[in-house]
């Protein structure tokens, strides 16, 4: 764009979206004079449009990026081969990166081969673990796309634990399945997709049928190769308390909360995402241990200072906390989430998870850490 004096401008991101909205917003279709939009749907459809617009400009920012590495490596290699002097050594290095794009094809073939037969094997095999995605009417547009992410991180980190769980993914229909069916590569998932609900599905193993819930009042000790453990697909940042433990009473089966409690203390409320939850319980059937399966999964700034994951610091920090369990930003923390937000503020992925590469092949797409569902 080129200014009054002749040179040229760029306009910001967040120009480009303001101006991309007001586009929008004065393009809307004429409401009938009898129904207005009320401030609220306005600030709705706003919000949306604005969401729409950042996941645009990202997708091309990714795009642009990847074209501009491609471009430079390219370049690189050009110069490399043109600082040979004879044609024999160009042949040589061509014959040589050649053979190493072959052998890293070999390996992630082999790779995926690996993974194919672990899946198979988890599901045949492997504790059931069901995500159950009732629920998609009652989240926004932002927090099923979140739910969506956390599934795909689910399959991925099932699909690198050596012995995976066999999981689950019911009430596939509707908006949730074209959600889902929208993956790329979500065909070829070695999951179980089910339309039907999981009451439906396994009425014949009703009795098998725990919900785990935050709200539950009994708690996980063990976990029991012949249960079948229910988390609720939803991402709602505590809006529907007590849905799931509702749901599960009424239903007539049993509901437990992880042991959370037992072993570390939480900053905010206990109520950890679809991701994080299934994560835990593959480190459970992994490691036969709550404490590390909750260290490794849990984020640290979600958890009190006091628990270290060292069972000697801990104790000396029990006698010493005893009856102060937080520090005082932990506690002005613990007053502004208790109203609503719970652990879902943010859906995240454990510390260590931060450190490991991107389980990228694994479903086929570079944004595979979930975000938050704003
Ligand atoms: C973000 S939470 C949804 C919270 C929702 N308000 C509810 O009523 O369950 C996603 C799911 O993870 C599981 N979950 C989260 N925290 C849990 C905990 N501490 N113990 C057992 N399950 C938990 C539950 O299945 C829950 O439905």
């Amino acid at each position: 764009m080129e200014d009054s004096t002749g040179e040229q401008t760029t306009i910001s991101a967040d120009t480009a979206a303001a101006l991309s909205l007001e586009t929008t917003i004065t393009t809307l279709p004429p409401q009938p004079e009898s129904q207005p939009l009320s401030k609220r749907a306005q600030k709705k459809i706003i919000k949306q449009e604005r969401y729409e617009v950042k996941k645009a400009e990202k997708k091309a920012e990714v795009k642009e990026h990847k074209r501009r590495e491609n471009e430079r490596k390219r370049r690189e290699w050009d110069e490399k081969l043109a600082n040979l002097s004879s044609e024999e050594e160009k042949l040589k290095l061509i014959e040589s990166k050649r053979e190493m794009r072959k052998e890293r094809m070999e390996q992630r073939s082999e790779e995926r081969e690996n993974k194919i037969q672990r899946l198979t094997q988890g599901k045949l095999h492997g504790q059931n673990i069901v995500i159950d995605l009732e629920f998609s009417n009652l989240m926004k547009p932002n927090e099923l796309n979140s739910l969506v992410q956390q599934i795909m991180y689910c399959y991925a980190v099932n699909s690198r634990c050596t012995s995976p769980g066999h999981l689950w993914l019911t009430g596939c229909e509707g908006n949730m399945g074209d959600h889902l069916n929208r993956l790329p590569g979500f065909d070829k998932w070695i999951i179980e997709k089910e339309n039907r609900s999981y009451i439906e599905a396994l009425q014949e193993q009703k009795e098998n049928l725990v919900y785990l819930t935050a709200d539950a009042e009994t708690v996980l000790d063990d976990l029991d190769p012949k249960k079948i453990y229910i988390i609720g697909g939803l991402v709602d940042r505590n809006r529907w308390k007590g849905l799931t433990m509702k749901k599960a009473e009424e239903q007539g089966i049993k509901a437990a909360k992880l042991p959370i409690g037992n072993y570390l203390k939480m900053s905010s409320s206990q109520v950890l995402t679809v991701n994080q939850v299934v994560e835990i319980l593959l480190k459970y059937l992994e490691m036969k241990d709550w404490k590390a399966s909750f260290f490794q999964v849990i984020p640290q700034r979600k958890r009190c200072d006091a628990d270290s994951g060292d069972p000697e610091r801990e104790i000396e920090d029990k006698e010493k906390t005893e009856d102060v369990s937080c520090t005082k930003n932990q506690k002005k923390m613990k007053l502004s989430e208790t109203d609503s937000e719970g652990s879902e503020r943010e859906v995240e992925i454990g510390e260590h998870e931060k450190s490991k590469s991107k389980p990228r092949e694994d479903v086929e797409s570079e944004s595979q850490k979930p975000v938050e569902g704003k």
